[in-house]
């Protein structure tokens, strides 16, 4: 018997995903402010990005550049019309709509480029699936007001919000407030504290309070976005955005297990305040017992109880696994206490790739939780090579996302997870978030350019372009190309 996926529900939003710091480039064109993203220099695989103060005259920014989509989208967008996408997920760059952050007027040549934008993607037929903050936040944010430790930045974030749910509420019906906002589990390293919660000089000691802190004032943002959505239009979702990897224990020890459920409740306790509408409890004592003063308001566990999330969306690339630590309040710090999986392999750049851990989350979050979920990241970064007719046979990549399709459609087919849709990332070529190459490349389309913006940024198709395309003509069954 021939092998196959199984059939997806009627109105599946198969997509891609990407962000606008990552892509667009334009950095300074239609009135843009200064992101967090490009103050950035490149890194690479193993060695982090710097942040440098302010932009330096020499410096290798290539979020600056990204893949010129600024001015290519109206082309891009025809090649995803080809591939059969129906859903497309991008952030606006806040920088574009509030060039520092804090002005009361919006930029109306920012607003005018996602209002062409959206049109266009509509005009092909493409849903478009929005992200308000995606890593870009304006920098001025940082150095002015120290970033989300301070609570005027709800403000700003709310009506920065409200700014474009009114302007594009015809136009655009899913949204999400903040990209990976659990992402900062790994308190101690400087990278997602900034891309995050745009924190920056801070000590050691205050790091993970500070972490805490700036979290909630981003959660009660959140909260009162979703608020104003609805308010805006009632048809509007607005999910929350949480990175999804799963924790294992490393053996059937209980202690392991134990300690591997604590790591999952510190990553997922987001998720329990965007969906619940509340704080944990053992979070609440970890916080006591550490003297931390997150300054939890009366009216914002209101708020935080009122204006839960609509869905879950979620990035899955990897599963991490965990042994106990002896410590008695069962601490987990991301940075030091993962292990190797011995059943799982891991991409050129580590991660541990668990196509299965895919519907372990699903059904995870789906028991925890109860919001339908829509799946906005997935993907396999890898250096991709042509070959001497300039093709690029990424047979590496159509197995990586075989195997995760296929979880997938378990999850929803067999176990009955409510999702709203898939959305693989970097489904066109762009720049690496965590260490600014584009050698790291996920995309279905592949982009002449390489880490130092040289190239003819010329766009060809993979062979996972192809496959691609006949996997949602089929609605997920034809997941393995069968015939052509
Ligand atoms: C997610 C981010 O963490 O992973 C994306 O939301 C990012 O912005 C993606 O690009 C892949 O990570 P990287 O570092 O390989 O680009």
């Amino acid at each position: 018997m021939t092998k196959q996926g199984l059939k997806m529900p009627d109105n599946f939003l198969w997509g891609g995903a990407v962000a606008a710091h990552q892509l667009e480039g334009g950095w300074q064109e239609g009135g843009k402010g200064v992101s967090i993203a490009d103050v950035m220099l490149a890194g690479k695989n193993g060695v982090p990005r710097v942040v440098t103060d302010g932009v330096l005259p020499d410096g290798n920014y290539p979020n600056h550049r990204g893949i010129d989509f600024y001015h290519t989208y109206a082309d891009d967008f025809k090649l995803f019309k080809e591939m059969g996408m129906k859903a497309f997920r991008t952030s606006i760059a806040w920088t574009r709509i509030f060039p520092n952050g804090d002005e009361t007027e919006p930029n109306e040549e920012g607003l005018q480029f996602y209002d062409d934008m959206f049109d266009a993607l509509i005009e092909n037929g493409i849903e478009p699936v929005i992200t308000l903050s995606h890593f870009e936040m304006p920098y001025h944010l940082v150095t002015e007001y120290g970033g989300w430790r301070n609570r005027k930045l709800i403000d700003f974030f709310v009506r920065f919000a409200e700014v474009v749910f009114d302007r594009y509420k015809n136009k655009v019906k899913y949204w999400m407030t903040f990209n990976e906002i659990n992402n900062q589990t790994s308190w101690k390293d400087p990278h997602p504290m900034l891309q995050n919660s745009a924190l920056k000089d801070y000590s050691e000691d205050e790091a993970q309070e500070l972490m805490y802190l700036a979290s909630h004032h981003e959660m009660v943002a959140s909260a009162l976005a979703t608020k104003v959505a609805h308010e805006i239009n009632p048809e509007m979702q607005v999910g929350c955005m949480i990175a999804m990897n799963p924790v294992y224990p490393a053996s059937s020890n209980p202690k392991d297990i134990l300690f591997a459920e604590r790591a999952m409740q510190t990553r997922y306790y987001w998720g329990d305040v965007q969906a619940n509408g509340k704080y944990p409890n053992w979070l609440l004592k970890m916080w006591e017992h550490k003297g931390f003063n997150i300054g939890v308001t009366e009216e914002d566990k209101e708020i935080l109880a009122k204006y839960t999330c609509d869905y879950i969306g979620f990035s899955y690339y990897m599963s991490w696994t965990v042994s106990d630590t002896g410590d008695e309040w069962l601490e987990y710090d991301e940075t030091t206490n993962h292990g190797d999986n011995p059943f799982l392999k891991q991409s050129d750049w580590g991660w541990q790739i668990d196509p299965v851990g895919l519907r372990y989350a699903m059904n995870w979050m789906w028991d925890r939780w109860q919001k339908p979920q829509f799946i906005v990241e997935n993907g396999f970064g890898a250096y991709d090579k042509k070959d001497e007719n300039g093709e690029v046979h990424d047979d590496y990549r159509i197995s990586y996302f075989q195997n995760h399709i296929s979880e997938m459609e378990k999850a929803v087919v067999l176990d009955g997870v409510e999702l709203y849709g898939y959305c693989p990332w970097g489904v066109i070529d762009l720049v690496s978030a965590s260490t600014g190459e584009m050698a790291k490349r996920y995309g279905f389309i592949y982009v002449d350019l390489d880490d130092m913006g040289e190239g003819s940024g010329e766009r060809s198709k993979k062979d996972s372009f192809n496959w691609y395309q006949k996997l949602v003509k089929s609605d997920g069954v034809d997941l393995y190309n069968n015939e052509d």
